[in-house]
This record gives C-alpha cells, structure tokens and sequence, in this order.
C-alpha cells in the first residue's frame, strides 16, 4: 500500500483513543481492580420517553429508508423553540439551523467550512482535544488563544462550560468575541456541549444570546449531555447562515441523513418534560461537592460541566496516579501545553465508583 495520503498522516492520534487504551493496558496489567475517573462518557441514558419514542418509530415501516439530507423541519423547529425558552434566543429554524450526526462531527466540519488551507485558527488552551484534530484536517496553522488583543486568526473555537478546565464563560467574553471578530473578519464556532450543566446558581449563557453574534459566528447545541444521549450521535449547529448553509452543503456529500427514528426521538428529547436536564444538572452539582469536600487542599475547580479540573502536586503525574494508586484520570497536557500540571476527572460514573476514586485521589494528592 501506497503511503497514505498528507491529510491522513498529518492528524494526530485522538487523544481518547490513546488515553482508553492506556487505560485498558493498566488495567490488564495487574489483577487489583482500576477506578476509572478519566473519560466524559455520561453514565446515564435519556429519560424513558424518549426511548419510546425511538421504539414507536423504527415500529414503523415507513422510516428505514434514506431521511431527508437536511434533517426533519420539526426537529429544527425543536430546538429553535428549545433555545428561545431556554436561552432566550431566537432562530429561524429553516435558515439558521443544521441538524448533525454530533457536535464532534460538527466542529470537525466547521474547520473545513470557515478557514483556508494554511489560516490560523485560535484554540483555547487548554481546550477539547478534537480541536486540534479539526486545525490539522483543515490543513490550517493552530494558534493558542491568549487574548482577544493578541489574537490574529481566520477562526477562533470557544468553548464555555469549558472541557477540560469546567470554566465558565468570564464576563464579557462573548461580547468580546463578536467584537474582535468584526474587527478582524474572523469567524467565532461557540461549543455549548455542557450548555445546561452548570452550577452555583448560574444560568446557562448562550453565545447566540450576545449582540451580533449570529453575525459572525455559530454555536455547537448537543443532545449529548443534557439528555445522556451521547451513543445517539445528535446535536445542531445554529446561528450564522453561511456557516448553517456551507455545513449542509457539505452533509449532503458526506451523509445520508440521520436514521428518523433518531431525529423523531430528538424531538421528544426537546419538547416532552424537561426535568431530566435538571435532575441530570443537580446529580453532577452534587457529586461536584463531594469531590471537592474529598480533594480539601488540592487546588481544584469546576463551575459546570461533569468534570473537575485539578493541579498535581509537584512530583505527581496522572501515569504515576494510574500505575501506583490505580486511579485513571485525564492528562492535563493532552489537552494543550497549558494543561501540563493539571489533571481532569470525570464525575460522569457512578456514585461509588466516584467516591473510591476519590479516596485513592485523596491518598495520592495529600
Ligand atoms: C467540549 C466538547 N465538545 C464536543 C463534544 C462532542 O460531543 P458530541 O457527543 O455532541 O459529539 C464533547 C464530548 O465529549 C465535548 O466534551
């Protein structure tokens, strides 16, 4: 076989791939068993509606066939409506509304559609591990994001509740982003994968929300972590209409649409009772607590998200965590330079298996 391709050999490893395997590795290594704190995998399913009415629909002989490339009307109209209630932000679901197969498919998809090959595009450091992925198979430059003075680039990617750091968006940031797009010309992709998992009170802030921002920029919505639909592979990207129609164009050639069923069970996600999201959101606030009760000392934070982000104390490192005190957590520096010293564990597990990982954490950290 030939030597693959430039844009092949030029993406990295997936971060994730690398890290599970790892894991795995340790894990057969020995026969004690391993606490495993390290992936974002939400633990549990969507609520029983929503299943059904999977099970209602794929009943149907009518839905096997290929769906609409563009995705259903209704499922738009869904999650149009979703954001008004909940973000207080209007969308015309026909022209400001793509429906994708997951927002890791879309921030992949956005990098193809907002830069030229060899363009800059400014990644938060530390940040979701996929961006880098999406810089190389763009074939554009990665630039870490400092500030907005500083920052020269074709496309920026924000992500608040932030993956890994569980920061979130600091005053102003959103405003501060439409306006150095206008100043630049740049385009903005907001991920809003954890939108509706944050803590202490706060209210989930939506970058569409801000003046101007469907002007310059587009925000990733998944049905992920707010419905614990993560196998699903669902989710939106909504604001800018270039950027909805350019994303589109570029499904119909990719995909076939996604199965209806799906799409139907979506719908029902969106418009049929929402306390699951909130039930969901308080479970983590809650395990959120215990972790930093347990962690009494270490430097650790999380203002949303299913993670807490932490500093090692000198000397310490998530291999030494994984092979000497068998707990898996996330390596810091796989997330950007800057993440070097820090770690990120996973509240997305069980209670018990949270509150063992914390006790060895404990142990291991003091
Ligand atoms: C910050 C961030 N963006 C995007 C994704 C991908 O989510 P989806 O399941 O919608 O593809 C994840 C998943 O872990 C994430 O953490």
């Amino acid at each position: 076989m030939r030597e693959a391709p430039e844009r092949i050999r030029r993406l990295p490893q997936q971060y994730f791939t690398a890290l599970l395997a790892r894991v795995a590795a340790a894990a057969a290594d020995r026969g004690d068993p391993l606490v495993d704190l390290g992936r974002g995998n939400p633990e549990t399913g969507p609520p029983g509606h929503v299943v059904k009415a999977l099970q209602r629909s794929a009943a149907r002989t009518d839905v096997h066939g290929y769906a609409a490339f563009a995705g259903l009307p209704a499922l738009k109209e869904a999650i149009a409506a979703r954001y008004l209630e909940v973000y207080g932000v209007e969308l015309d679901p026909a022209r400001e509304v793509a429906v994708v197969p997951g927002s890791k498919t879309a921030l992949m998809e956005f990098a193809l559609c907002a830069v030229e090959r060899g363009e800059t595009i400014l990644l938060p450091d530390p940040g979701y591990a996929d961006y880098p992925s999406a810089v190389a198979l763009a074939g554009a430059r990665r630039a870490s994001f400092v500030d907005f003075d500083s920052a020269e680039g074709a496309a920026l990617y924000l992500n608040f509740p932030s993956n890994p750091t569980a920061a979130c968006a600091p005053p102003g940031m959103f405003a501060a982003a439409v306006q150095w797009a206008h100043r630049t010309g740049g385009t903005v992709l907001h991920d809003f994968a954890y939108g509706d998992l944050v803590f202490d009170g706060r209210r989930p802030q939506s970058f569409l929300a801000v003046d101007g921002a469907r002007d310059v920029g587009a925000e990733l919505f998944s049905m992920s972590k707010s419905y614990g639909m993560a196998g699903w592979r669902l989710g939106f990207v909504l604001g800018n209409t270039d950027v909805v129609s350019r994303i589109e164009l570029l499904q119909d050639h990719l995909f076939a649409g996604i199965f209806r069923p799906v799409q139907e069970a979506g719908i029902a996600a969106l418009t049929g009772p929402q306390d699951s999201v909130e039930e969901r959101r308080a479970t983590y606030e809650r395990r959120r607590d215990r972790a930093l009760a347990a962690l009494a000392g270490v430097d650790a934070t999380s203002e949303g998200t299913f993670f807490v982000w932490f500093r090692l104390p000198d000397g310490m490192t998530a291999e030494r965590l994984l092979v000497d005190h068998r707990v898996a957590v996330a390596p810091g520096e796989g997330f950007g330079d800057r993440g070097a010293g820090f770690a990120r564990l996973s509240l997305a597990v069980s209670d018990e298996t949270l509150d063992a990982g914390l006790e060895r954490l404990a142990t291991a950290l003091a």
